[in-house]
Order: C-alpha cells, then sequence, then structure tokens
C-alpha cells in the first residue's frame, strides 16, 4: 500500500499528506507561484485519497516545508506541483520528496516518473537521475 510508508533524515519526515496539511501544503504551493490560492484547498481536499495519488508532505519538527502531488496511470507516476517553503531551499527537501515519490512508484510496480517542470528547477530533476528525452510537453486549457 504505497501511502503507508514514510522516509526520514534526521528530523524531517516525508510522509503522505492528510487534511491537516491542506493549510501548509497550499501555503507553499502558492508562496511558490506553482498554483493560485482561489480554491486550492478545495482542488486538494477533493483528490487527496484518491488510490491513484501520491500527495506527499517534508514536515521538520511539525512544520510542513515541502510538498509533493503526484498521480499514477499503472505505469507512470506524473508529477507536476513539486515544492518547497521560500527559504527552505538547497537542504535536501525535495531531493526527500522525490526519494519517497521514487520509493512509492516502485511499489505501485511503476515503470517510471514524469514530471512538469520550470526550466529553471530541470537542473534538479537531473541531479535525481531524471533525463530528457526530448519529448514535447503539449497543454489544452480546458
Ligand atoms: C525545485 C525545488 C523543488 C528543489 O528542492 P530543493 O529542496 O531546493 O532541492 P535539493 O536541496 O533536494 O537539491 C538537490 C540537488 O538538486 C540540484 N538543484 C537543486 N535546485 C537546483 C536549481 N535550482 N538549479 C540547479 N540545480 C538544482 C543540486 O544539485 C542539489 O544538490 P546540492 O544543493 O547539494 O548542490 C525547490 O527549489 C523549489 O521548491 N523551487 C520552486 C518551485 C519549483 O520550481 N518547483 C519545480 C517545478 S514543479
Amino acid at each position: 500500500m504505497p501511502n503507508a510508508g514514510t522516509s526520514s533524515d534526521g528530523s524531517r519526515i516525508v510522509r503522505a499528506m492528510t487534511p491537516d496539511d491542506l493549510d501548509a501544503a497550499c501555503r507553499i504551493l502558492v508562496d511558490q507561484e506553482l498554483c493560485d490560492a482561489e480554491g486550492l484547498p478545495q482542488r486538494l481536499s477533493a483528490t487527496m485519497e484518491m488510490a491513484n495519488a501520491d500527495y506527499l508532505v517534508a514536515e521538520e519538527d511539525g512544520v510542513i516545508v515541502g510538498v509533493t502531488l503526484s498521480v499514477f496511470d499503472g505505469f507512470t507516476s506524473f508529477a507536476s506541483y513539486v515544492a518547497v517553503a521560500p527559504g527552505a531551499e538547497r537542504r535536501q527537501i525535495g531531493g526527500q520528496m522525490i526519494g519517497e515519490l521514487i520509493r512509492r512508484t516502485q511499489a505501485r510496480d511503476g515503470k517510471n516518473i514524469v514530471v512538469a517542470s520550470w526550466l529553471s528547477a530541470a537542473g534538479f530533476y537531473r541531479s535525481m537521475e531524471f533525463r530528457m528525452p526530448g519529448a514535447v510537453f503539449l497543454v489544452r486549457d480546458v
């Protein structure tokens, strides 16, 4: 059961998001300009308990310092929202969250993880052994 696992690194733990984490997780996503604030808690609470969702938070001493949203389609985990709290970058928080997502995707017998990333964060994913296969990312707004 992928949501059962957690990974810890010193006093930091990466675990499945719970309803109590919603406010802090939303704040990070908004502060890092990945999401609009309007309706965000409702969107997350409506989807976080889907069987194919891996919504993770990183917690340090009771404070939420990172969030990762990913969904699994039977082959691939798709992660499009990965962020750490402003000011907490480069402390391996993102790396620990991606490490936990890798573990959960393996536990689902998945084949790979695909991320949608700003170019500014591509170096982070490359450091986590992601490759750029030359695929084009197409978006249709609805
Ligand atoms: C991208 C992000 C999630 C990375 O998380 P992080 O906790 O800062 O990353 P880590 O500390 O785990 O970094 C691991 C390694 O990735 C690489 N890396 C991290 N950020 C990088 C960056 N901006 N540019 C290039 N390489 C980077 C480094 O090699 C780093 O190791 P080092 O610090 O020992 O040199 C975080 O910077 C963030 O929230 N950015 C704003 C939101 C965003 O752009 N999210 C991604 C798109 S969805």
